[in-house]
């Protein structure tokens, strides 16, 4: 595939889409991380000469009802993100407060040489989302090249994650990956297609619902020797399986799948068997940790227990080969963080082993525990990752740039 690396961009308008949806709080970055992941491209495309006009998301924004619509824009306003780009990159960014027309094409044919842009949010445009052709062929009109380096939402079928790069491909421009995106696919090709001597392949899945990872749990069951599943989702296990679960979350809709897919995988799924567990979410005045994996009426589950974590340890040490999307427990309180730092130390821990972080929450709490720096690889993208390992290694937003 073609990279950054082969482009020939002297004067030349480049389109970078890249992923900078970061979390924001009352308009600060809490989190720069996909921002730094993203300095590589854009130095590399500075110092070719290009005319580089950054391109991302931030957050949704709902077109159905204005006035959210107006709030939505409101709190996913991009100019904090072109702010900190300066600081990192120690230059000017221009940042254009326009997604389409007039203003937008000023913007971009005022740039110079090595000078960069940053377009407000893509999803300020109705037709980013639903890859409108239209908004496509007006974006791909002011570039002479594109390049893709938002791994996080190369899961997307977007007018600037595809709908850009086809145009332009179709008119026989320069279309590439960039650095991030190149690395990201270069690491996750390890989890994807495991090869006999990098077994055992162990994941470990968490968050919250089974629903929305029904499709990469059943490959993961395929490709995997084990599959440690945590979080929330396992109490929808839990009661597929007959156990008593207490006040504790679970998708109703989910258990017949749960069953079969615990049957199916002829034990590769490993449950949790002790939890932690509380009589109230928010606030806790009874913490206790159960016998075996049945929790109390009134209680409901928050981490995994102490014999889960040592069940959790001894699987994770044999594996060669480690995938982890999902925290195991409630880390953001700290009543509740054992089971997931058990998981990082011993991730953590492993000698010669590929250790991948698929992104979102599990990115943030090994960072939180201090644990990012010794892990193989941390996906910048939790949803992209989970589909590239669903797909065998195939999104929309990397397969569209082609050869
Ligand atoms: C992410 O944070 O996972 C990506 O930026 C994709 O965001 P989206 O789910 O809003 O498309």
């Amino acid at each position: 595939m073609k990279t950054v690396k082969d482009l020939k961009v002297k004067g030349l308008v480049v389109f970078v889409r890249c992923d900078f949806n970061v979390p924001l709080k009352d308009g600060a970055i809490r989190d720069d991380n996909r921002i730094v992941a993203a300095l590589p491209t854009i130095k590399d495309l500075m110092a070719k000469g290009a005319k580089v006009v950054l391109m991302s998301h931030l957050g949704k924004v709902d077109h159905k009802d204005p006035e959210k619509c107006e709030a939505d824009k409101k709190k996913n306003n991009m100019a904090p993100v072109a702010t900190r780009l300066a600081e990192l990159l120690g230059t000017k960014v221009v940042f254009c407060p326009a997604t389409h027309g007039e203003e937008l094409a000023t913007c971009v044919k005022g740039l110079k040489e090595g000078e960069v842009m940053l377009m407000q949010n893509t999803r300020y445009e109705k037709g980013e989302s639903k890859n409108d052709p239209a908004l496509a062929k007006e974006w791909a009109a002011l570039a002479d090249a594109y390049v893709m380096d938002a791994f996080g939402s190369a899961h997307r079928a977007h007018a600037s994650t595809y709908g850009i790069p086809e145009v332009l491909k179709a008119e026989g421009k320069q279309t590439a990956i960039g650095y991030l995106v190149e690395k990201e696919v270069n690491a996750l090709k390890r989890v994807v297609d495991v090869k006999e001597d990098a077994r055992p392949y162990v994941a470990i899945l968490g968050g919250f619902k089974v629903s929305d990872k029904i499709k990469v749990i059943e490959r993961l069951i395929e490709k995997c020797d084990k599959v440690l599943i945590g979080g929330a989702m396992a109490y929808t296990f839990a009661k597929a399986l007959g156990n008593q679960i207490g006040t504790s979350p679970f998708e109703e809709d989910q258990l017949e799948f749960a069953k079969s897919c615990y049957e199916k995988a002829n034990g590769k799924i490993v449950l949790p068997v002790d939890c932690v567990v509380a009589n109230d979410f928010d606030n806790p005045t009874e913490i206790k940790v159960t016998e075996d994996n049945n929790i109390p009426e009134g209680f409901m589950g928050m981490d995994v227990g102490p014999k889960t974590r040592a069940l959790y340890v001894s699987e994770i040490k044999k594996a060669k080969t480690l995938f982890w999307n999902g925290p195991v427990g409630v880390f953001e309180k700290e009543e509740f963080v054992e089971g997931t730092v058990a998981v990082c130390k011993a991730c953590a821990e492993l000698k010669d082993a590929f250790t991948c972080i698929g992104g979102g929450d599990s990115a943030a709490a090994v960072k939180q525990f201090g644990y990012k720096d010794q892990f193989s690889h941390v996906s910048t993208g939790g949803g992209a990752s989970l589909e590239m390992i669903e797909n065998d290694g195939h999104l929309p937003g990397i397969d569209v740039i082609g050869e």
